[in-house]
């Protein structure tokens, strides 16, 4: 062979191409002199004066490939023909670059290759975008139909790698800890987790359903049943609702289940858990982590879910108000409900239309307003004022500590409503005004949730799931003041998001049907659901409870993306549809008569397929 030789891709199947001794990104000073032999694709190509430079692409990272003509004319003549995302092989020597071309931000920036050898294994046509970086400005829908491109970039590497990491810490501390790794079915009777079931028809039993699990919550139960003890599953879910930049049609869960624990016990290994799984990231989290009522969540931060990042907390006047002469919060004050303040610092030099849009944004969000008192310089300006007292407004400026150039905000109503509407604001304001501090990691625990959301017709329904069970000494309200009854119940809140959520379960049958019953299921409808649970409580049920940790809402915080649909592989778009293999999409004829189904759908209330 020549010491030059290019070889054009095969146009006849082969298998031929010269492996690789080396992976770019491992190729330093350290093996100047040698010839070596990478694999790759073509990241950029620049023609600077003749001389021809390449970046060659492979897992590891880029290496820099110089033909010169003068050296080397084939290789050039091989180069200048050469596209973004060619595959190619490549062999030459190791060679220290001048000291003014180093690159300091390669692996491999301290050398080069001067090429002996140009193999082009395989032809890229023009690409859709160019793969790098930028490509986040790339549209969506394009980058999702193009996802094995989109995957090729560092980006995206880094993300596929941290889900590995994450996955590997789960499973070393899990394992350590005694935990199984054991899976649950896929097609299975539905479980109720509070979204729709997709559904997958029976070709054998004519007019069935499976239901795709939306979590492995019933399994995992009977395996403690079993006892297994302590279970764990990195298991895939699926739940039909609305999606957003946090949910997923089909997401994964760190699903966790221990028997005979109390819910300090789940709480102490969740954690510990959850420090191993920050480390991959370098995130150091000191345990124990704090823990917050759901009440005190609500009632101070507004939110289930609060992000303490920031301090912003609620001032309560309910006291102060219930015998004002201010009906819109009087009301509210004397019948159970809430009067909330919010002082936002700095916030005096708003615009009366920047005002008045909030107060819009309160109307849409289902409120009756939201009432504000500016701390002017020139004094106190609001429309309630004329309804309050003197004694009202300094309690108001005493408790909230609002000073000249301030604003309090207020709400009125019912607690939850109240609390959560300015919760909404209280995200609002730390965006307006940057308060929220990018360098600062705060999990917490909240627990002690109420076992039911009540809707206005007064029904109930879980706020977790059905198999939550209530806190002990709340047992005896399940009959006098469901509404009021807490349960052991406990979600892992990091930086304002939901990263995990879990519960002690009922273990025993009568306890179980009773909250059936509560949530308004006929004992008929009980047994044709949940009969085989209720019938396995009767067999030795040990007390056991657990979690479920979002994985791809994890991963995604801990690599700073937007939505978790960058650190899934292959996600669906906003309205659950794949732009690179097209699904869903419509049965064949033969399928639907297997299924023994006919096919009526409406195509009007079908979403377009080719929105993000
Ligand atoms: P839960 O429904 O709270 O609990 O789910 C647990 C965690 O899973 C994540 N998650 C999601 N992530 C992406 N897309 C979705 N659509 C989605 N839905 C939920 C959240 C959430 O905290 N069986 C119970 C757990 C238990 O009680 O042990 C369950 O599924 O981060
Ligand atoms: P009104 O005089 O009734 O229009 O109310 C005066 C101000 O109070 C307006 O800015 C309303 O948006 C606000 N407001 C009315 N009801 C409530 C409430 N329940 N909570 C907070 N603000 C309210």
């Amino acid at each position: 062979m020549s010491p030059s030789t290019v070889l054009e891709p095969p146009v006849t199947l082969s298998a031929a191409f010269t492996p690789r001794t080396r992976f770019c990104g491992d190729v330093d000073a350290s093996v100047e002199g040698q010839t070596i032999t990478v694999n790759g694709w073509v990241q950029v190509s620049r023609d600077l004066g003749g001389i021809i430079f390449i970046e060659v692409r492979d897992r590891s990272g880029l290496l820099q490939v110089v033909a010169d003509p003068s050296r080397n004319p084939e290789a050039h003549r091989a180069f200048s023909g050469l596209r973004s995302e060619d595959v190619v092989s490549i062999s030459g020597p190791v060679t220290r670059r001048p000291a003014d071309t180093v690159n300091a931000a390669l692996a491999s920036g301290e050398v080069e290759v001067y090429p002996e050898r140009v193999e082009i294994i395989n032809r890229a046509k023009p690409l859709p975008f160019q793969i790098d970086d930028e490509a986040d400005a790339v549209d969506e829908q394009l980058r999702l139909k193009y996802r094995y491109l989109d995957l090729r970039r560092p980006k995206m590497h880094r993300a596929m790698r941290l889900r590995h990491e994450l996955a590997q810490a789960v499973r070393r501390t899990l394992n350590a800890a005694g935990f199984l790794e054991l899976e649950t079915p896929i097609l299975i009777k539905a479980t109720p987790e509070g979204a729709r079931d997709y559904l997958v028809p029976s070709r054998v039993h004519a007019g069935s359903c499976y239901a795709l699990p939306q979590s492995p919550q019933i399994f995992k139960q009977l395996f403690m049943l079993a006892g297994m003890e302590r279970y764990y599953q990195i298991a895939r879910c699926f739940r039909d609702e609305d999606l957003r930049a946090d949910r997923q049609p089909e997401f994964t869960q760190i699903d966790i289940e221990m028997a005979f624990v109390t819910q300090e016990d789940v709480l102490t290994l969740v954690e510990s858990l959850a420090r191993e799984m920050f480390a991959v990231a370098g995130v150091s989290v000191s345990l124990p982590l704090p823990r917050m009522s759901w009440h005190d969540a609500m009632g101070r931060f507004g939110s289930d879910k609060p992000d303490l990042r920031y301090e912003l907390e609620f001032v309560d006047l309910t006291d102060v108000f219930v015998a004002s002469d201010f009906t819109a919060f009087r009301a509210p004050a004397q019948s159970g409900g809430a009067v909330k303040a919010l002082r936002v610092a700095g916030a005096a030099d708003y615009s009366r239309k920047e005002l008045d849009d909030l107060q819009d944004q309160a109307r849409a969000f289902g409120a009756k307003g939201l009432a504000y008192i500016v701390y002017a310089a020139e004094g106190l300006k609001s429309p309630i004022l004329k309804y309050m007292s003197d004694a009202e407004k300094a309690a108001i400026t005493e408790r909230t500590g609002a000073q000249t150039g301030d604003v309090v905000f207020f709400m009125a109503d019912a607690f939850v409503k109240a609390c959560a509407t300015l919760g909404r604001f209280r995200e609002h304001f730390a965006r307006r005004h940057n308060l929220i501090d990018p360098n600062r990691h705060e999990l917490l625990w909240v627990v002690d949730f109420p076992m039911f959301d009540v809707d206005d017709e007064g029904r109930l329904s879980p706020n977790h799931h059905p198999f939550t069970s209530p806190r002990v000494e709340d047992a005896a309200l399940l009959e006098s003041a469901p509404q009021t009854a807490l349960a052991q119940g406990y979600d892992l809140v990091y930086n304002g998001n939901e990263i995990g959520g879990g519960s002690i379960r009922i273990h025993q049958r009568e306890l179980q049907a009773q909250i059936f019953r509560l949530l308004g299921l006929s004992e008929e409808e009980a047994r044709q659901k949940f009969g085989f649970l209720l019938e396995a409580f009767e067999y030795g049920a040990p007390p056991h409870g657990g979690l479920a940790l979002g994985f791809d809402r994890i991963a995604a915080l801990l690599s700073g993306a937007d939505s978790i649909r960058d650190v899934i592989a292959f996600p669906k778009t906003n309205n659950a549809a794949c732009p690179l293999t097209d699904a869903p999409s419509e049965p064949s004829a033969q399928q639907l008569r297997e299924l023994h189904m006919q096919w009526a759908p409406t195509p009007a209330k079908t979403p377009s397929k080719s929105k993000a």
